[in-house]
């Protein structure tokens, strides 16, 4: 009987070595005359043990990782193809504790199937969402997300359904469904590797995006650092359209939506929508003045909606499963789950998907497992480079929305960058000025000076060059930038200057040369 075998082809595991891992499957099984399947799936979020090699057994699927090629002799015996005993076995996959207490909504099936088997996607539950839409008026798909509670995954939470009956109200056509998939923020992933998992969700959820706002052109922006994930959504996008779920007539309604991805050279900004948009237009990424918002006049001046790849990724299942169903999950005005992302000085960094309403240091913890160094975490930043550094004092601040911003902080995009007691946040907070003087588009004085100008002012700080009236310094530029700025890069960059700030002040009283 023919003995089946997934090992993922997500780019963090091919980084580690499971293109190697697979050819030497393969030229192993030829060898010993092995009758064997292997699978290439997207990754299941266990990232410190990829590769991560599964193997399919009457009561599930038994992992082995991380996995080189020099195991795999090893691993290709009777007993292990039967699921036994190995000295890289992790158990049943879903019983893992990393993985048995998830609540995957959005990545049900990112790690279980091949990414680009249509049939495998079908027999998992894809497409159903849409088939619902089909049946419902684009009022009541609108109806249906804004009862879900899905707020917004690229940062700014805000409310799906809002965003999308604003353009359904548009009269103005064509209407464009533009997806931000640039992931600019550090230590986020998630949208990566749902594009490179399960790439017909987000081509689903843009598909329900458009039947329920009448858009008939759809764009997904990828940063270039994204091969795998470009190369996959472009086969996936032929795959839907070959069977007739994107095209003129979506499954023969009558309804037309086209697809194409689009791809950005990897500047900070064009993660900012109106940015995004300019630079889906050919121009130079800067940001635009709003009003006009995006859903009013956006992309070619026309009415679109712009969601991030998870917000899109999770209509699906809202759709198939119905508004209530998703909405029971998180709590307050946090509903659905959130991919977390571990990242930084952690020791099971990886994905966890779990609803809104668990405390940052479970997550550090109960799934982290602490520090990858093995001493204390001193600091985690929360929301990518513009968030906020927590200080041990903060880990049970609960993960939502409203509880983040209540301290000061924001959950962004769901990436947490974990550092141990070594880090120095003088240098961090320098750090975001520099990253913001970097990656600043220039359109505005308190962003593009001030950047440049608060690296300076914390180089003398660090120097003690007239420490206290430097700190002073430092407080109004960060008000100035706060107050005075365009949009979020130049608005949001005192975040994490601010906290350093707060919670770290010993770090900054420190004189180095
Ligand atoms: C400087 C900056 C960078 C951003 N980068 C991203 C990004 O990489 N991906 C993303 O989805 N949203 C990013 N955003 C947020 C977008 O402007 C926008 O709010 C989001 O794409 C809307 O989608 P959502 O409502 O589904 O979150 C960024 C915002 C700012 C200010
Ligand atoms: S804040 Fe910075 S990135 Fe934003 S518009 Fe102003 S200069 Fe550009």
């Amino acid at each position: 009987m023919t003995v089946r075998l997934y090992l993922p082809r997500d780019a963090a595991a091919r980084s580690m070595g499971a293109d190697r891992v697979a050819r030497t499957i393969e030229e192993t099984a030829r060898a010993r005359k092995l009758d064997l399947q292997l699978v290439r799936t997207g990754s299941r979020g266990l990232l410190w043990l990829e590769p991560l090699l599964e193997v399919e057994t009457p009561q599930g699927r038994v992992g082995y990782g991380p996995v080189s090629a020099d195991n795999v002799a090893s691993l290709l015996t009777d007993a292990v193809l039967k699921g036994g005993a190995h000295p890289l076995c992790i158990g049943l996959v879903e019983q893992h504790p990393y993985f048995a207490s998830q609540q995957r909504l959005t990545f049900a099936r990112v790690g279980v199937i091949d990414p680009l088997s249509l049939q495998q996607y079908q027999a998992h539950g894809g497409y159903q969402g849409l088939q619902q839409a089909l049946k419902m008026s684009p009022a009541d798909i609108v109806q249906a997300v804004t009862d879900s509670g899905l707020r917004g995954r690229g940062g700014a939470a805000f409310p799906t359904g809002i965003k999308w009956k604003t353009v359904l109200d548009q009269k103005a056509t064509p209407k464009y469904i533009t997806c931000n998939a640039d992931e600019g923020d550090s230590g986020t992933f998630a949208d990566r590797m749902l594009m490179e998992g399960d790439p017909l969700c987000l081509i689903e959820g843009m598909t329900i995006a458009a039947l329920a706002v009448g858009a008939t052109q759809g764009y997904v922006y990828v940063r270039i650092e994204y091969p795998d994930a470009i190369r996959t959504l472009r086969e996936a996008i032929g795959i839907a359209r070959t069977a007739g779920f994107l095209g003129p007539s979506i499954q023969g309604s009558g309804k037309a939506f086209e697809l194409e991805v689009r791809c950005g050279a990897g500047a900070y900004i064009c993660g900012e929508e109106t940015s995004m948009l300019e630079s889906l237009e050919g121009k130079r990424g800067e940001v635009r003045v709003r009003p006009p918002l995006p859903a009013i006049e956006g992309l070619f001046g026309k009415p679109t909606v712009v969601n991030n790849v998870i917000s899109l990724a999770s209509v699906p299942v809202i759709l198939a499963k119905g508004a209530a169903h998703y909405r029971d999950f998180g709590l307050g005005r946090s509903r659905g789950t959130l991919p977390f992302q571990l990242a930084g000085n952690i020791r099971h960094g990886g994905l966890v998907e779990r609803a809104f309403g668990m405390t940052l240091r479970e997550l550090l913890y109960d799934y982290g497992g602490g520090s990858a160094s093995g001493r204390p975490i001193r600091a985690v930043q929360v929301g990518g480079p513009l968030g906020a550094y927590f200080p041990e004092s903060l880990f049970d601040t609960v993960v939502d929305y409203e509880a983040f911003a209540g301290v000061g902080g924001m959950l962004g995009h769901g990436g947490i960058v974990a550092f141990d007691d070594t880090v120095d946040l003088a240098q961090m907070a320098r750090y975001a000025l520099e990253f913001c003087a970097i990656e600043s588009c220039g359109k505005c004085t308190p962003c593009r000076i001030g950047s440049t100008r608060g690296t300076e002012v914390i180089d003398r700080i660090m120097r003690n060059e007239n420490r206290e009236r430097n700190l002073g310094l430092l407080q109004d530029l960060c008000e100035t930038m706060l107050q005075g700025s365009l949009c979020g890069l130049g608005g949001m960059t005192p975040i994490p200057v601010q906290s350093a700030l707060q919670h770290f002040p010993e770090d900054f009283m420190r004189t180095r040369s």
